[in-house]
């Protein structure tokens, strides 16, 4: 399973790219609002350090503008991929540019037949959002079950990118049912190496280490 960053804060990135753990990276209006940076500026940034896809989503709600808004987020660099809102107007803009040769992630998924919509039109990535589909009383894992399910029927390449992802079970779920990718807050990522146990586990030996007097360098 690939594993994005969901964030657009060019420190984290840089962290997490440097480990060998990064995938790719998501980000969304809120998450550049947050940042505070210019948005081209830092898509560039951030497509400049990742080299796997960089979501960089439009905000235009009609096809014609949505493709103008791609035209000038795909000139970025060339591991820019398209965010586009699952609607009408977004599935056809994601059908235009995926023709095209572009990368388009297919964000706000909330249903099975939103994202068998999203496979038709071609989609690279289908982002279903776990997190907020259980805020609302839904389970965001049973959604992703039943996605698998029907893009296997289909033999459908389009990646189901688990998005929205809150906590390590939603990982690991994930990668039980077998999602292709998902996508995190950094702080979530690097959390999924912690464990008491290892923790002890290296308070012993180092302890036992140090009684023994040696070194290794
Ligand atoms: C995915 O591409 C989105 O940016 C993201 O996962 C949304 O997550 P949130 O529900 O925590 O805002």
């Amino acid at each position: 399973m690939k594993f994005f960053a969901d964030t657009a804060e060019i420190e984290e990135i840089r962290e997490l790219a440097d480990t060998g753990l990064l995938d790719g990276v998501t980000t969304n209006p809120s998450l550049i609002h947050k940042s505070g940076r210019d948005f081209m500026e830092v898509t560039k940034e951030i497509c400049g350090i990742v080299d796997g896809p960089v979501s960089a989503e439009v905000v235009a709600l009609d096809h014609a503008t949505m493709m103008k808004e791609a035209d000038k987020l795909r000139a970025i660099a060339d591991n820019v991929c398209i965010k586009v809102p699952l609607t009408i107007d977004g599935l056809k803009t994601c059908r235009a540019l995926t023709d095209d040769g572009t990368m388009v992630n297919v964000t706000l998924c909330f249903s099975a037949n939103q994202a068998l919509l999203a496979a038709k039109a071609g989609a690279t990535f289908i982002s279903p959002f776990v997190g907020r589909h259980d805020d609302n009383g839904f389970d965001g894992m049973e959604l992703i079950r039943d996605i698998r399910l029907i893009y296997d029927n289909y033999l459908f390449d389009t990646e189901i990118l688990v998005a929205s992802v809150r906590h390590a079970t939603h990982v690991l779920e994930s990668a039980r049912i077998g999602a292709d990718v998902m996508t995190a807050p950094p702080k979530v990522i690097k959390a999924l190496a912690n464990h008491i146990l290892t923790d002890k586990g290296i308070e012993g030996f180092m302890k036992d280490w140090k009684a023994t007097g040696q070194s290794i360098l």
